[in-house]
Order: structure tokens, then C-alpha cells, then sequence
């Protein structure tokens, strides 16, 4: 797939998760096989107030290639402005705008999902921004339950400059409940020259290939069921390339995963931003004795105490 002047090589991508996807977890998924990732998303007033610890989302390295930043606001002139910073400080290879996330602490600002009340506002960013920067922009959109009214502002996204588009079937209301709806970007797919991309729902192997066989879209973006098993990026292509189920053991490489990923952390200097915490239990997630494993991560000093936690458990694991 090529979105603007740039080529992807492949047909998953990391979806952008704020407080998830910080540079030594994408750098994971892109080991894995993941085509493309974004950063978590970052506040273009932020950016214009120069709110170093927000601007610094965006940093990325020479191993995350193409890689995209994914900024909200609501107005044309300071989004267009932000991103110019970002280009010039980060040059991504692409820019997102975020018109889907439901959170209050955005919508309530006519941020993010909130756009999709008006269409014409997000023409007007998308517009602005493609006039401003020379790096390919993007967009994320949840969908209305009016179906023709979501292809309205696809249509919209494409008309002002967008080189791609990203569909989470979901509404607004909904916010991570229900199921993805497919039909959306199924619809959006046929009426849209750009490049489409699915998201929503991609949990393994045969979703992954029912949602891109179903929407024939160009392709999939994967959220929560990356968290903590970045690895799933390496069985999903695995699988579509050659129509096998990747043998592995599950347990093991989470292990192997968490000690690089708390590694990748300290390298970065970023294990002091996030909250080790969660991150650790998300690799315990499907595991059996999982829940115990998470209750003592919970309880844990410091990250080599949950390492430590988290290495007991294969051994609960075996019949
Ligand atoms: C913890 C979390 C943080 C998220 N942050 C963002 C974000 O910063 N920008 C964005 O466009 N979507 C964000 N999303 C939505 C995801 O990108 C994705 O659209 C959604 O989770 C549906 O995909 P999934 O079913 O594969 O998880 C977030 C989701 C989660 C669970």
C-alpha cells in the first residue's frame, strides 16, 4: 500500500493508543512485523504552547520507519501550525489527524470524536494541513449510525488532501462496546480512491483475514489486542503470507517480550513515564494464572520484581 508519496510495507498497522504506544512498544511491534505505527496522540496546543512533555510523543527512531504522529485539536490554523513543528522536529512520514476518540477530556473541547458533529470543520483541518505541511496527513474517524452520513465525511477527508483514511466501526456512544461494525469501512472502501484502512476488533489470525477479505480494504489496524503481546503482529503475518498458524509457546514469549520491552524502556529513559504497572500485567493477559501473576505485579517494588513475577508463570503454566 503506498498512503501519499509513501510506501508501507505491509498491511498492519499499530493503531495509535495514548499511554500505550510510546517509542519501545512500537519498536516491538515493528520487530514483530507490524507495517506501520503510530505515536500516541498529541495535543496541538500542546505543541503550539510548547508543552515539551506532550511534544515529546513524537520522537521516534531510525528503526520505526514509516512511522506516523497523530495530532488533535479542533481548530485549522493551530492544528496546521502544530504539525509544521512536528515536521520540522520529527519529520514523520505521516501526520493523523485524530477525529474518533471518545474521551470527555477531549470531546468536551470539540476535540477528537467530537469533529464528526461537523464535517465541514474537519474538511477545513485537513484542508489547512495538507496546504501546510509536505508530509502526507491522514485521518481517524469513528462512525455516526448514519451510515450515509459517515461516507459524507469520508468523501470529505478525501476531497480535502487526505492520502488515507482509518475506520473504527464504532460510534462515539458506543466507546469500546459492541462490536466493530465492518460494513462502514466496507462502504467507505468502495466509494474512496485513497487507501482504507480497518480498524477495530482484530484480536488474531482469522479476524485479521475476515476483516480484510470482508471490507477489502487496503488495511487493518490493530489496538488493545496488541497491548502487551506485541507478538501477535508476528502470527497475523505470519499467517497471511502463508496461510499456516504460527507454533510458538505463548507463555515463553511473553516473558522474552516483557524483559525487552523493560529493557527498551531503560534505554530510553521512559521507564519513569508510564505506569510499569499496567504495562507488566497487560503481558500476562490469556495467560492461565494470569490473574494470580497480575495481583503480585500489583504488589511488586520496582520492574525487576515484576519481571521476576511474571517468569514464575510459565511454570504454574505447565498440566
Ligand atoms: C488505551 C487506548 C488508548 C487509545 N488512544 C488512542 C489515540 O491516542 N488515538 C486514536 O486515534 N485512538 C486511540 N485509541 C483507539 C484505538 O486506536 C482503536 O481505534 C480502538 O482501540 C479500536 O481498535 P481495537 O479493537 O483493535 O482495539 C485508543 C484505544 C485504547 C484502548
Amino acid at each position: 500500500m503506498k498512503i501519499g508519496k509513501v510506501k508501507i510495507p505491509g498491511n498492519i498497522l499499530l493503531a495509535p493508543m495514548s499511554n500505550v504506544t510510546n517509542l519501545p512498544f512500537r519498536l516491538m511491534c515493528r520487530k514483530y512485523g507490524a507495517s506501520m505505527t503510530y505515536s500516541e496522540m498529541i495535543s496541538s496546543d500542546a505543541v503550539i504552547y510548547e508543552n515539551a512533555k506532550t511534544f515529546n510523543r513524537g520522537k521516534s527512531s531510525r528503526d520505526e520507519r514509516p512511522f506516523g504522529i497523530q495530532v488533535f485539536g479542533n481548530s485549522p490554523q493551530v492544528v496546521a501550525e502544530a504539525a509544521l513543528k512536528i515536521e520540522e522536529a520529527y519529520h514523520p512520514d505521516i501526520i493523523d489527524l485524530n477525529c474518533g476518540c471518545p474521551a470527555k477530556l477531549l470531546t468536551k473541547d470539540g476535540f477528537g470524536s467530537a469533529l464528526l458533529r461537523s464535517p465541514e470543520l474537519i474538511h477545513s483541518i485537513i484542508n489547512e494541513l495538507s496546504e501546510t505541511v509536505s508530509t502526507p496527513v491522514t485521518a481517524k474517524i469513528r462512525v455516526l449510525e448514519d451510515t450515509e452520513k459517515t461516507l459524507e465525511i469520508a468523501r470529505l477527508i478525501e476531497n480535502a488532501g487526505a492520502s488515507a483514511l482509518t475506520v473504527h466501526g464504532r460510534t462515539r456512544q458506543q466507546q469500546y462496546s459492541g462490536k466493530s461494525d465492518m460494513e462502514y469501512a466496507k462502504r467507505i472502501k468502495q466509494e474512496l480512491s485513497i487507501p482504507v484502512i480497518a480498524n477495530g476488533d482484530v484480536v488474531d489470525e482469522s479476524s485479521a483475514e475476515r476483516i480484510l477479505e470482508y471490507t477489502g480494504c487496503d488495511g487493518i489496524m490493530i489496538g488493545r489486542a496488541a497491548m502487551g503481546n506485541p507478538f501477535l503482529f508476528k502470527r497475523i503475518s505470519y499467517y497471511l503470507d502463508t496461510g499456516e498458524i504460527l507454533e510458538f509457546e505463548e507463555c515463553a514469549q511473553r516473558v522474552t517480550d516483557l524483559r525487552e520491552y523493560f529493557k527498551l524502556l531503560e534505554d530510553h529513559e521512559l521507564m519513569h513515564t508510564i505506569n510499569v504497572k499496567a504495562h507488566a500485567q497487560w503481558f500476562t493477559r490469556g495467560i492461565r494464572n494470569g490473574r494470580h501473576i497480575r495481583n503480585r505485579i500489583a504488589e511488586a517494588r520496582d520492574a525487576d520484581e515484576m519481571l521476576l513475577h511474571v517468569e514464575e508463570m510459565c511454570g504454574h503454566e505447565q498440566p
